[in-house]
């Protein structure tokens, strides 16, 4: 935390901007950032409490998401394996409330330890108090505040699998299950939906799915009776972004020079083989947000920060 205060100083003193950065997994450059940016390395996988049902875990935020839910799954904990595989910091999951078959990160997490950059210290931030919701937090509305430093995690021994969404639903059928067989799954399922990140620029889900007032989620089940929508709050509903731009939209696969709407998964944007630059990409996303507006009145919004 020393190395944090020193570099904040020296942003402070040469009034320069600064942004953190965690694994990058989740951002879009489109040119230079005209300030300091500071990477959070910041270690350490410490168990903290452990008991006959539970461990908690305190976990730097500068650690490698996959590694330590592999550690954990390893551990015979669970809560985590449906979230494997996904690229990034553990600072950056608590971040964006980071969520993949039906579980989401803050379902696990207990509190936040953070740099506070109005009190100039170490705040402990409490589960009530972070506001998550779907791909949202507290973090995410003042990014000028608060830096995540470790996150404190309650992983349940026992094990319970959650397979009730419809990609994981084939696994009730197993006679033995684990937290490690859902893992492994889940990376089978995962390897088919995304492309090869050695050969293929990607920050995942581009664009998030819609929230929309319940009229509205109502408006689009009559003209498109199979669109997935679920429930956020009594007059929010949640609506695919994949189904709108696949079947209503038929924009799966579209590209325009090396960017295109990935063809087994059209909300992930890919840059092939890293040869689009970046105001090649922003044009196409905006071009694809138009298309999606034209056609159906919904304005998409971006999960990728942009730069
Ligand atoms: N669909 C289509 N065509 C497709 C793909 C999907 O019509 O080509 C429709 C299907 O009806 C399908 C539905 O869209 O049932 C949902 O698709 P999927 O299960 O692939 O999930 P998603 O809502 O598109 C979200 C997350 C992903 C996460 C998956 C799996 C967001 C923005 N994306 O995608 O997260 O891996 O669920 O849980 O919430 C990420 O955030 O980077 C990310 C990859």
């Amino acid at each position: 935390m020393y190395d944090l205060k020193e570099a904040l100083e020296f942003a402070e003193i040469n009034t320069l901007e600064v942004f953190i950065l965690g694994g990058g997994s989740n951002l879009l450059f489109l040119k230079d950032f005209p300030g300091l940016i500071i990477q959070i390395n910041i270690s350490g996988i410490e168990i903290i409490e452990d008991t006959d049902t539970y461990s908690v875990y305190k976990v730097g935020a500068g650690e490698n998401w996959d590694l330590f839910v592999e550690e954990m799954v390893g551990r015979g904990l669970s809560g985590l394996e449906n979230l494997s595989f996904i690229p990034g910091t553990i600072g950056g999951a608590a971040v964006q409330n980071i969520g993949a078959y039906g579980q989401e990160i803050s379902s696990i997490i207990e509190s936040v330890n953070v740099f506070d950059r109005v009190k100039g210290g170490e705040v402990k931030i409490e589960k009530k108090d972070l506001v998550y919701g779907y791909r949202d937090s507290i973090f995410k509305h003042n990014t000028d505040r608060y830096i995540v430093l470790s996150v404190i995690f309650n992983l349940p021994k026992e094990f319970v699998p959650n397979l009730s969404y419809s990609d994981l639903k084939y696994m009730q059928d197993f006679k033995v299950i684990t937290s490690a067989i859902v893992r492994k799954n889940v990376g089978e399922i995962r390897a088919k939906k995304f492309p090869d990140l050695n050969t293929t620029g990607t920050a995942g889900s581009f664009f998030m799915n819609p929230i929309v007032e319940a009229t509205v989620a109502q408006d689009m089940q009559s003209k498109y009776p199979d669109i997935p929508c679920y429930d956020v709050a009594p007059t929010q509903k949640k609506l695919s972004a994949a189904y709108i731009l696949d079947k209503i939209c038929n924009l799966k696969g579209y590209g325009e020079g090396f960017v295109q709407l990935y063809q087994n998964q059209p909300l992930v944007v890919t840059n092939i083989e890293f040869n689009a630059i970046g105001s090649e990409i922003s044009s196409f996303i905006a071009k694809v947000k138009d298309t999606v507006f034209q056609k159906t009145g919904i304005k998409l919004e971006s999960e990728v920060i942009t730069i």
